[in-house]
């Protein structure tokens, strides 16, 4: 069994990047999924003293660990403010201290999804330029657009042309893992 890890970018308990993470791994035949909640990790907001007084979060030490297991990891990025959302930049801080290669050179599939016509671009293109440098593997990246329009809960995505590129980055990373 091929272990993944799928992680939505946002501590949203209706995530969209959250669905569409657990979609993808879920097309990865033979795999076992680890779905990764950032809201469930609720990790402190990562600052210099907060890490002096209280070390590193537990949670953050499962999520190197789980890292340090998988065979892949499968990211869908939200997009706030043409960033990352907070909860998920803090996560990111947090493992950066325990670990400087924070992805640990795992094929990694990147996505990001929006409700808007852009699909979390603006996001992607920074987790693409600085991924790489922290340890990341970026076999594939998958940019979403219109989510609520092209994704249904019973049938996945829906829109044929999108689901074409999508099978295509899905089949990059299985080759990779
Ligand atoms: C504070 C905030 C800022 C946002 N900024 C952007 C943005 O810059 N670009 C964008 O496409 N959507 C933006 N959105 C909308 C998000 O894409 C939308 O909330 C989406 O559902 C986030 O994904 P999630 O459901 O996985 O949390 C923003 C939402 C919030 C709450």
């Amino acid at each position: 069994m091929l272990k993944i890890i799928a992680l939505g970018g946002s501590n949203s308990t209706k995530s969209i990047n959250k669905k569409l993470a657990v979609y993808a791994a879920n097309q990865v035949a033979n795999a076992e999924v680890t779905v990764v909640d950032l809201k469930e990790l609720d990790l402190p907001m990562f600052g210099i003293d907060e890490e002096a007084i209280h070390g590193i979060p537990a949670n953050a030490n499962k999520l190197n660990r789980l890292i340090a297991a998988t065979d892949g990891l499968i990211i869908s990025l939200a997009e706030h403010n043409g960033c990352y959302s907070a909860a998920f930049k803090n996560a990111y801080d947090w493992l950066s201290r325990i670990d400087g290669k924070v992805w640990q050179n795992k094929p990694m599939l990147l996505m990001g999804t929006s409700p808007g016509a852009r699909g979390a671009q603006t996001v992607l293109g920074i987790a693409l330029a600085g991924f790489p440098r922290l340890g990341g593997n970026i076999v594939a990246d998958f940019s979403f657009p219109s989510f609520g329009a092209n994704f249904s809960d019973r049938e996945g995505i829906i829109n044929p042309q999108l689901k074409a590129v999508f099978d295509s980055k899905i089949e990059s990373l299985v080759k990779a893992l």
